[in-house]
C-alpha cells in the first residue's frame, strides 16, 4: 500500500508513518511544517519506501501532485489546537475544513478511493450522555475548532456518497505520548520548569477528561482500517476511564518531585470550548477486537519522561 499522510511530520501522524513504514508500506508525508518536526521523521528517513513532501493543504496543485499514485489519504494535517479557536476563526475553518476540502477534491482527481480523517470527540460539544456514543444526540458546538472538525466530516460523507470515496472518520479523545508538543502536559511541565513553586492551572482542575496512548490510537486506526468495511466507518477512539485534570497534575508533579502551589483561573471550564467531561463511548472499536494497553496514568508519565529528553521541544516554541 502506498499511503500519503498529510500532517506526518505531526506527534500523532509521524508515529503513524513510522508503523506504516514498519508494518512494510510506502508512505509520502505531506507537510508544511507548521508544527510538525523535522526530528520526527529521523526513523522514518532510514526506509527506502519513504518520501516527503513540504507543501501545504491550501496549495491544491502541490497536494494533487504529492497523491498521485497513493491508494489511500491519511488526512492528519490541521490546526490541532482546539483553546485559540475565538482568537483566530478563519484559522480553524481555513486550516481544517477548506483544507479537507482540498484534500478530497485531490483524492477525486487524482482517483484514491480511501480516507482516513483525524476528527475529535470536540465535536460533540457538551454531551448529555455518558459516555458519549457515535450516535449520541447532536448538541450544540461549542469550539471552532470542533465545528470546523465536524464539517470536515460532513464533506467526507458527501464525498463517500458522492463518489465511491470509502472514509474512516475517528473522533479522538486528547492523545499523549511520545512526540507530543501540545496540551496540559506540555504546559505544566514548561511552566513547573521555569517556576516549580506555583503552578496555573486553567479552570477548577475538577475537568474530567479521557485521555490515550498514541500507540493505541494508532493500532485502533488499522484495526477499524482492516475489518469494518462500510462506505463511511466512524469510530470513537478513546479509553474506557478518565482521570480529572488534578489527578494529572499530581502525577506530574510527583515524577518530578516538586510540590508548586497551585493556582486555578475557576469555573469548570478552562478556556471557551472546553468541555467539563470527555468520556467516549468506545464499544463499537472495540467490538473489532481493540483494546488499548496503556493507562492514562501511564501515557502521562511517558509523555512527561519523553518531553524531559527532549526539552529543546519546549525551547522552540517559547
Ligand atoms: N493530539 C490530540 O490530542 C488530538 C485529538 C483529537 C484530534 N486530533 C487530530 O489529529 C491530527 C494530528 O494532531 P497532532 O496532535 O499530531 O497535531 P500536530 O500539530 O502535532 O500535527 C499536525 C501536523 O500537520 C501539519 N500541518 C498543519 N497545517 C498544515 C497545512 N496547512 N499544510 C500541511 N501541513 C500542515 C503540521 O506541521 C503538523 O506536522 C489533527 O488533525 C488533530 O486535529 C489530535
Amino acid at each position: 500500500m502506498k499511503a500519503l499522510v498529510t500532517g506526518g511530520a505531526g506527534f500523532i501522524g509521524s508515529t503513524l508513518t513510522d508503523r506504516l513504514l514498519a508494518d512494510g508500506h510506502e508512505v509520502v508525508v505531506y507537510d508544511n511544517f507548521s508544527t510538525g518536526r523535522a526530528l520526527f521523521l529521523a526513523q522514518a528517513r532510514r526506509h527506502a519506501g519513504f518520501h516527503l513532501v513540504r507543501g501545504d493543504t491550501l496549495d491544491d496543485d502541490a497536494l494533487r501532485a504529492a497523491m498521485r499514485g497513493c491508494d489511500i489519504v491519511f488526512h492528519l494535517a490541521a490546526n490541532a489546537d482546539v483553546r485559540y479557536g475565538t482568537l483566530h476563526p478563519r484559522k480553524d475553518f481555513e486550516q481544517n475544513t477548506v483544507a479537507t476540502f482540498n484534500v478530497l477534491e485531490a483524492m477525486r482527481d487524482t482517483g484514491v478511493r480511501r480516507i482516513v480523517f483525524a476528527s475529535t470527540g470536540s465535536i460533540y460539544g457538551e454531551p448529555r450522555v455518558f459516555p458519549t456514543p457515535e450516535d449520541a444526540p447532536f448538541p450544540v458546538q461549542t469550539s471552532l475548532y470542533g465545528a470546523s472538525k465536524l464539517a470536515c466530516e460532513g464533506l467526507i460523507e458527501a464525498y463517500c456518497e458522492g463518489y465511491g470515496i470509502q472514509g474512516y472518520i475517528f473522533r479522538l479523545v486528547s492523545i499523549l505520548g511520545e512526540r507530543y508538543t501540545h496540551g496540559h502536559v506540555f504546559d505544566f511541565y514548561k511552566a513547573l520548569r521555569c517556576d516549580c513553586t506555583r503552578l496555573r492551572v486553567l479552570g477548577d482542575g475538577h475537568q474530567r477528561k479521557s485521555y490515550l496512548y498514541v500507540h493505541d490510537c494508532i493500532e485502533g486506526m488499522l484495526c477499524a482500517l482492516a475489518r469494518a468495511q462500510e462506505r463511511i466507518n466512524i469510530f470513537n477512539l478513546g479509553r474506557d476511564d478518565y482521570c480529572e485534570v488534578n489527578d494529572s497534575v499530581r502525577w506530574i508533579c510527583e515524577a518530578l518531585g516538586v510540590q508548586p502551589e497551585l493556582e486555578y483561573t475557576g469555573g469548570p471550564r478552562g478556556w471557551v470550548g472546553d468541555s467539563p467531561f470527555i468520556f467516549l463511548d468506545c464499544r463499537k472499536i472495540r467490538q473489532l477486537g481493540w483494546t488499548p494497553q496503556v493507562s492514562i496514568r501511564e501515557g502521562v508519565l511517558r509523555t512527561l519522561a519523553y518531553l524531559q529528553a527532549h526539552a529543546e521541544l519546549l525551547e522552540e516554541r517559547a
